[in-house]
């Protein structure tokens, strides 16, 4: 089951904390993010989103984790179908920032999103320290976009 999270959601920091390392930047989002999590009928956690209103009708996807043990199951494809779906009434497009890298691209394009362009830097210039994500650096972000409608 998929269900909004609306008080206290720094409980979920560390699942937060896998897809975007770096505290400081969480705190960006969080607050006016719609945060949504995925829980099997124990209540326990299998994924978390985070989604903001970027305006105009853009939604962006800001951090989606599945946690490690759980991964390859399905459940960040079902999060990513729930947000989509969630958000269409108010909105035409849903993107992604992420890293140049083997472990997220695919994982997006299998979601149907597109490569868009790029922001130069944007792990150098914003994060505190170097990123790695499966043995490289992260330099520049790549956005991806998919249509709600
Ligand atoms: C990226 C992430 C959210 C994917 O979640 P997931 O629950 O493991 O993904 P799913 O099981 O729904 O995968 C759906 C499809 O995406 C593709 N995919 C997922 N992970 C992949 C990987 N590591 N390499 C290649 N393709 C991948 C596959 O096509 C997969 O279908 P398949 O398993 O039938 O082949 C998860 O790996 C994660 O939490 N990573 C750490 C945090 C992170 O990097 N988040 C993204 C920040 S931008």
């Amino acid at each position: 089951m998929i269900r909004q999270v609306f008080e206290n959601k720094e409980v979920y920091m560390d699942l937060l904390l896998l897809a975007d390392e770096q505290e400081s930047m969480i705190a960006r989002y969080l607050k006016r993010g719609e945060l949504f999590v995925l829980e099997d009928i124990q209540v326990d956690v299998k994924a978390v989103c985070v989604v903001t209103h970027e305006g105009n009708g853009l939604f962006e996807l800001k951090n989606l984790a599945t946690k490690p043990n759980e991964q390859r199951k399905g459940y960040g494809k079902q999060m990513v179908d729930f947000v989509c779906e969630h958000f269409k009434k108010r909105g035409h497009t849903m993107q992604v920032g992420t890293g140049d890298s083997p472990l997220t691209i695919p994982f997006y394009e299998a979601c149907g999103f597109i490569k868009s362009h790029q922001i130069d830097n944007f792990f150098i210039d914003h994060y505190d320290h170097p990123i790695f994500e499966a043995g490289q650096q992260l330099v520049h972000m790549i956005v991806l976009t998919k249509k709600l409608n």
